[in-house]
């Protein structure tokens, strides 16, 4: 066939060398101004409000243009519109601001984009990733056999953990559910959302998921557990294991993994602890003792892109018995691997529900050469810190209450002023809330706990300090005072 030479030359000039070198070096340029800008947080906001329908309306416009046809230079309009993650009054969700080196490195690997599902397009990402896992893994305290795989994100490492707990103890894989007796496995009513997507879609239903109700200090308990697990069989469910939390997502509170690993032990139960938050913890000297007990997990899953300065999303899934983590997808794919169930470490997508694999493994590895775990130690020490200023100015505050003392760096607090009444609180914080995330200075979220309403912040970024925390107080009062004059 003739080669059609009108769509070769757009085509050549796309995958041009030199247009690339040209693109990715402004590119870099305007990313390290935006940065510069960003972190004094000076005279920007965290985000800007559009409507999400107005949003649509106005990229569906400018889709088909690009710089040549006079459009606006696509980076630029995402950096004017976007939500600013490295912003010191960013004191919203989980995300930590990403490791400038690391985005550099996400650029090679989105070039590259080897996929690791099998070894042989999976070099250097798979290696590097069995690196960074024997590292985790060691950190934790975890024995020589432990193993695991990376994932991308903590509900799809939840889900791949309860995956090898069923598959360990019955063989859904071949049999599907088991003719007597329904799974469920017991969960902190603390839990993130995605452990109780985790059962449903395997199939377990509402019941599946025994939610075991936390103390005062929201602390998944022995005490709990044992009633519930006596209900859960007295129903007729065979539970398989319990999920403890590293820290809860709304408070993060640390479950005290002892005493539920001795739980686990007298009934013979599996342990799963979802430390997507804080199991970054071990690489801090001074936070690991909060952590302990983890080593004692059968299974665990810890974010890198929480508390360890990763791109979104890079997750740990760690095992240990690193043989059971061939039992999550016990499964044939003669495409890709010829002998089913041997345990080749190198092709990744044995033991993962990702077939193509963004490079989790060199993200992960970066994080060490660029930053090293001084480094991570730093900014793991700087944000509790920076959360122990929080709620101490909170704590002497008049107008305000802490929901309970923090434990890591996620802090929720309610403006509580005597000029309202007590029952207008939770109405009041949510005005409040809705006003500050529109206005834009400050980005926090609401959580609802014991039918209260609060606000909800997780201090991610080491570089924030007391006086945007006195601002936020402050920000708060004049929106009160605002609401109060309508
Ligand atoms: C405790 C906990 N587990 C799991 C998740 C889900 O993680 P991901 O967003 O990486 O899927 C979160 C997210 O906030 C979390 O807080």
């Amino acid at each position: 066939m003739e080669s059609d030479l009108s769509s070769e030359a757009p085509l050549a000039r796309a995958f041009d060398a030199e247009a690339f070198r040209a693109l990715g070096h402004r590119a870099v340029d305007q990313l390290a101004d935006y940065l510069a800008k960003v972190q004094s947080g000076e005279d920007m906001p965290v985000r800007s409000w559009e409507d999400p329908e107005d949003a649509v309306t106005l990229w569906e416009a400018s889709m088909d243009e690009d710089a040549a046809s006079g459009g606006e230079d696509l980076i630029a309009q995402v950096l004017r519109v976007a939500f600013h993650g490295h912003h010191p009054r960013n004191l919203g969700h989980q995300v930590g601001p990403v490791l400038p080196a690391a985005a550099v490195v996400d650029l090679v690997a989105s070039l590259l984009d080897t996929g690791s599902g099998v070894y042989e397009v999976g070099n250097p990402a798979t290696p590097m990733e069995r690196a960074v896992l024997r590292r985790l893994a060691h950190r934790i305290g975890l024995p020589s056999t432990a193993d695991g795989v990376l994932t991308s994100g903590g509900s799809l490492g939840n889900l791949t953990a309860l995956l090898a707990m069923r598959q360990c103890q019955s063989d859904a894989w071949a049999e599907g559910q088991p003719a007597e007796g329904r799974l469920a496995v017991l969960v902190s009513e603390e839990a993130h959302y995605c452990v109780d997507r985790a059962a449903k879609i395997m199939g377990w239903g509402e019941r599946g998921v025994v939610a075991v109700p936390a103390d005062k200090d929201f602390r998944l308990r022995a005490a709990g557990l044992e009633p519930a697990l006596a209900e859960a069989k007295a129903a007729g469910l065979v539970v398989l294991g319990v999920v403890a939390n590293a820290g809860a997502t709304a408070t993060g509170t640390i479950d005290p993994l002892h005493e539920i690993a001795d739980f686990c032990e007298r009934h013979g139960l599996w342990l799963h602890v979802d430390a997507a938050h804080s199991g970054a913890f071990v690489f801090s000297s001074s936070a690991r003792p909060m952590l302990s007990g983890l080593e004692r997990a059968d299974s665990m899953v810890i974010d890198f892109h929480k508390m360890l300065l990763s791109p979104s999303l890079t997750t740990a899934v760690l095992f240990r018995r690193g043989k059971d983590s061939y039992q999550a997808f016990a499964q044939k794919a003669d495409y890709l691997w010829r002998v089913d169930q041997t345990e080749d470490w190198w092709d990744g997508a044995k033991r993962t529900l990702e077939c193509t694999r963004p490079m989790l493994g060199l993200r992960a590895y970066a994080l060490f050469r660029y930053g090293g775990e001084r480094l991570l130690e730093a900014s793991i020490d700087r944000v509790l810190e920076a959360t122990r200023d929080f709620a101490a100015l909170i704590e002497t505050a008049d107008d305000f209450e802490l929901l309970v003392a923090p434990e890591s760096n996620i802090l929720c607090y309610r403006y509580v002023p005597i000029e309202w009444k007590s029952s207008e609180w939770d109405a009041l914080n949510e005005r409040i809330r809705a006003i500050l995330v529109r206005e834009g200075r400050f980005y926090v979220v609401r959580v609802e706990k014991r039918g209260r309403t609060y606000l909800r912040s997780a201090v991610m970024n080491p570089f924030v300090h007391r006086a945007v925390f006195e601002d936020l107080l402050d920000e708060i009062r004049r929106i009160a005072q605002m609401i109060e004059r309508e």
